[in-house]
């Protein structure tokens, strides 16, 4: 038996589940203070009342003979696909259903994916950036090489030519720094994938939080792209699914051997998300789910703005929480990023993200995310500008 020696190559835990871990030791050592989390991007908001009347529907369906479900297919019901394609048709993109796959989450099939291409392919992942992209590939053994993203191309790097590559990992509106492409970016992103025959993995987990409708929210948007590019997507930042978990996978069939690859990799690996998560998934698409979901959805945007709004009167340098529920900010009086977290878990007991769990670009600077409470979100803030005001 030999194991996987790849995984020696891996932090040694992954990111959140460190943090996890500091956060819980500080608490057993302060059961007196109250801990603020703006830390995992973690909704907090229940689910909206049309996703609950789905669930119970589906719940009473599978306690009677008629409508009882066991197995359904791997790659969804075709009553959730529906509602999928037709969520994209409102953006001008056509999709077929054998298009569509059903996932239990972004954050698995972004590294379940991987199954479909050769270990030697080069990946290059933007830095900084959601770290499961690099660890699916570190676990593969792949080569991975940076797209370095800074203050000076403002957290959007684009395509280098000098540089060969095979898989191409985009996310936008961007985890961490919430920086989003126009169309023209990522124009040049798929014309570069299409030059080079590279694949571009497209991680749109974040678009329902897109205010500007000139902006892109899924790849398909961009022409070419259905020629190039795979695209993830998820509920649980858009309708607060991260512990319901159902997200899609657009597999387009202009990909040619990869659709049908990716339907036998889901038929062989997975048994499908629930019945009855699925039915609740459906809801989200609904007019009334809509409506209900933007609620929520700007409820966050308007934690965003108080976070900017405190950090502006700080005069500390941020990004993102426009077009996005995170935070990116540069770590006051020159601190590291893990430094400035130990600094605001003592002295202010706020949890954020230190942006070196991102990428060595990410060394100067930290994440929060509007994710919180109201409540929570205006106490943390006090509490900031009592530290840096
Ligand atoms: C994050 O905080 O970056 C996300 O919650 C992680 C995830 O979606 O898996």
């Amino acid at each position: 038996m030999n194991i996987n020696q790849n995984y020696e190559n891996l932090e040694q835990s992954y990111l959140f589940s460190t943090i996890a871990h500091k956060v819980n030791d500080f608490i057993s050592k302060n059961l007196d203070k109250k801990v603020i989390r703006l830390g995992i991007g973690d909704v907090t908001l229940p689910l909206c009342k049309k996703v609950i009347e789905a669930l119970h529907k589906a719940v009473d369906e599978m306690g009677v003979q008629a409508t009882f479900r066991g197995y359904g297919p791997e790659q969804g019901y075709d009553f959730l696909r529906e509602a999928v394609q037709g969520y994209y048709k409102k953006r001008n993109v056509e999709l077929d259903l054998d298009e569509i796959f059903i996932s239990d989450g972004a954050k698995s099939d972004v590294g379940n994916i991987l199954d479909l291409f050769a270990q030697d392919n080069t990946v290059l992942v933007p830095d900084p950036v959601y770290p499961v992209y690099v660890d699916t590939n570190v676990m593969a053994g792949r080569t991975v090489i940076f797209a370095d993203a800074n203050g000076d191309n403002v957290f959007l790097p684009m395509p280098d030519k000098s540089k060969k590559v095979d898989l191409i990992y985009i996310c936008s509106p961007n985890n961490p720094t919430g920086a989003v492409y126009n169309k023209e970016q990522l124009q040049a992103w798929v014309d570069y994938a299409k030059e080079t025959n590279a694949i571009i993995l497209f991680d749109a987990a974040y678009e329902c939080f897109i205010s500007d409708e000139n902006l892109p929210r899924s790849i398909y948007e961009i022409e070419g792209a259905k020629d190039c590019a795979i695209e993830f997507c998820s509920l649980s930042k858009t309708a607060g699914f991260t512990g319901t978990r159902c997200g899609y996978t657009i597999v387009p069939k202009a990909l040619g051997k990869l659709n049908k690859m990716w339907l036998r990799r889901q038929t062989t690996k997975f048994n499908g998300v629930p019945y009855i998560i699925q039915r609740g998934a459906e809801a989200v698409f609904t007019d009334e789910g809509q409506k209900e979901i933007k609620e929520n959805i700007n409820y966050y945007k308007e934690n965003a703005k108080i976070i900017s709004e405190t950090l502006t009167r700080c005069n500390i340098w941020h990004v993102g929480g426009k077009h996005s529920p995170y935070i990116w900010l540069k770590c006051p009086n020159n601190m590291k990023s893990w430094e400035f977290f130990d600094y605001l878990l003592e002295n202010a007991q706020i949890v954020g993200t230190p942006g070196a769990g991102f990428g060595k670009n990410g060394e100067e600077y930290f994440r929060l995310t509007s994710f919180g409470s109201r409540e929570n979100t205006i106490e943390a803030m006090e509490r900031f500008e009592k530290l840096f005001g």
